[in-house]
């Protein structure tokens, strides 16, 4: 099938079957425009708390289905593509959080968002990358390991000083790799631009960003801002905002290597399939699993995040 013939296909079969798509905002183009609801991680989740289909297609990474699990287990959730998983996500077995809680009882062990279901079963909170600030300086505790990434920790270390911030040596592949060296000949060739960035990149980077922020705090932030703007996050974002915004520049910082391989493995084949039960991928999570992974997910929520 043709492009154009694929997505009127998605389209009618969605109708057909009474799905509602999620797409995160990195998804190429061509799945933003088949699908029904877009934007980060954990607003996905929540918007689907408040949507009547009884089934879900999620295009994006295996951690982001199972929060929409979490948050609406009478929904049947489907992922695009079996295998897209976030890397940083799956870097810590659960059994160490485990040692390590025991080993160390007077720890809150917080959780980004980006972690599997069995990891955040172990974990007392968890946060997003726009709220990990505001939620670790709400916690009565002053001990704290943040799992698992050591930027997005690291960043929140910084601002909050009376906490003891005890960071995992984790990190996103994609994010991790920009460079100091990647900005400094666009800030020269664009003088007037702006720098927003997202907290998985690395602090010799973060040094030079105007804004630090997640998916949906970087694009709030483009569209507060009349100049242009550096990108530093997933190609996606940029993508979707130079389509949505052709009358603005927002430029893409480091685009060969800004690329997460594994939320780009969702095709409009592959949603075609997945609508079709020839290719999906349902989210099963056990029920003593998922009541377990969403109580640090509710004390977030408690903590206004
Ligand atoms: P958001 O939570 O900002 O959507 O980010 C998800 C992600 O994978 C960042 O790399
Ligand atoms: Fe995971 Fe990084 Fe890809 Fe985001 S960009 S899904 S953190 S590997």
């Amino acid at each position: 099938m043709r492009k154009e013939e694929l997505k009127q296909a998605i389209q009618e079969e969605k109708q057909k079957r009474g799905v509602t798509v999620l797409a995160h905002t990195y998804q190429e183009p061509d799945v933003i425009d088949i699908a029904d609801v877009t934007g980060d991680s954990f607003a996905l989740a929540q918007a689907v708390q408040s949507l009547s289909a009884e089934t879900v297609l999620l295009c994006g990474v295996r951690f982001m289905a199972e929060t929409v699990k979490m948050l609406s287990p009478e929904k049947r959730v489907l992922i695009s593509h079996k295998s897209a998983t976030c890397p940083m996500a799956e870097q810590i077995a659960p059994q160490r959080v485990a040692v390590f809680k025991k080993e160390h009882p007077d720890y809150a062990v917080c959780a980004y968002i980006n972690t599997t279901a069995a990891l955040k079963a172990e974990c007392d909170v968890c946060v997003t990358s726009s709220s990990a600030v505001k939620i670790l300086s709400r916690m009565p505790e002053k001990n704290i390991l943040f799992i698992p990434d050591r930027n997005l920790g690291g960043f929140v270390k910084s601002k909050l000083p009376e906490k003891n911030i005890v960071l995992w040596d984790g990190f996103c592949p994609v994010h991790q790799q920009v460079t100091p060296a990647d900005l400094l000949p666009l800030k020269e060739t664009y003088p007037g631009a702006r720098i927003a960035m997202h907290p998985e990149c690395p602090k010799e980077a973060l040094a030079l960003a105007d804004m630090v922020g997640s998916t949906s705090a970087i694009m709030e932030y483009c569209l507060q801002e009349t100049g242009d703007v550096i990108i530093v996050t997933e190609r996606g974002v940029a993508d979707y905002l130079n389509r949505e915004y052709p009358n603005r520049r927002f430029i893409q910082a480091a685009p060969e290597k800004l690329i997460c391989a594994d939320m780009k493995k969702t095709t409009l084949q592959g949603v075609y399939d997945a609508l079709t039960g020839a290719g999906s991928c349902e989210i099963d999570l056990p029920e003593p699993l998922r009541l377990r992974a969403r109580k640090p997910i509710d004390r977030m929520l408690e903590y206004g995040g």
